[in-house]
């Protein structure tokens, strides 16, 4: 029986040199290999009560979507800047190649709800952090973060003290 980190494969210099990229495309693409993930992020919240879950685009959607499905819960997306119709408030912050900006609906957390975000890899933890800014300036608790794997090496969790963080693969390096 193949692990989830089996599926998982690992371009050396992508996007840029000296970055090894880990690429979900491979879980994907798998029935196992999907089922690997999403049932193990299912199971990260078994014990958890939350009202809903946050992703961010893209490889946000592709994890968080069914988690919310499967759970019977709401879903809502972090996009890129300029693609949501309605009002927005927007983030900006530093990614470990290159700078963005996200946003989300003004009106897409209601307050005092209890949030999960999921995302698939948190390298220097700057996209998680810019979206727990969002969740609570629009009055909503964070009470779980997860991710399919975690780059160590470059101590995203520091931006995270204080909340629940949980990954299913973790390599040492970046
Ligand atoms: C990647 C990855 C995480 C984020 C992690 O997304 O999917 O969302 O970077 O980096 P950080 O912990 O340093 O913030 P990316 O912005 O490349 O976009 P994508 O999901 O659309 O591929
Ligand atoms: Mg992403």
């Amino acid at each position: 029986m193949k692990k989830l980190e089996d599926y998982v494969t690992s371009i050396p210099d992508f996007p840029e040199p000296g970055i090894i990229f880990r690429d979900v495309t491979t879980i994907l693409q798998d029935a196992d290999g999907l089922a690997l993930a999403v049932d193990g992020v299912r199971e990260m919240l078994k014990d958890v009560d939350y009202d809903v879950v946050v992703g961010p685009e893209s490889r946000g959607f592709i994890f968080g979507v069914p988690v919310a499905y499967a759970e019977h819960k709401g879903f809502v997306p972090v996009r890129k800047q300029g693609k949501l119709p309605r009002e927005v408030i927007s983030a900006d912050y530093e990614l470990e190649y290159g700078k963005a900006t996200i946003e989300m609906h003004r009106d897409s957390i209601k307050p005092g709800q209890k949030v999960v975000i999921i995302d698939d890899l948190i390298a220097t933890g700057g996209t998680i952090e810019a979206i727990i800014g969002l969740i609570k300036e629009m009055g909503g608790e964070v009470v779980k973060i997860c991710f399919i794997m975690e780059l160590k090496g470059l101590n995203g969790r520091e931006k995270l003290e204080g909340y629940d963080v949980e990954s299913l693969i973790a390599y040492e390096g970046n």
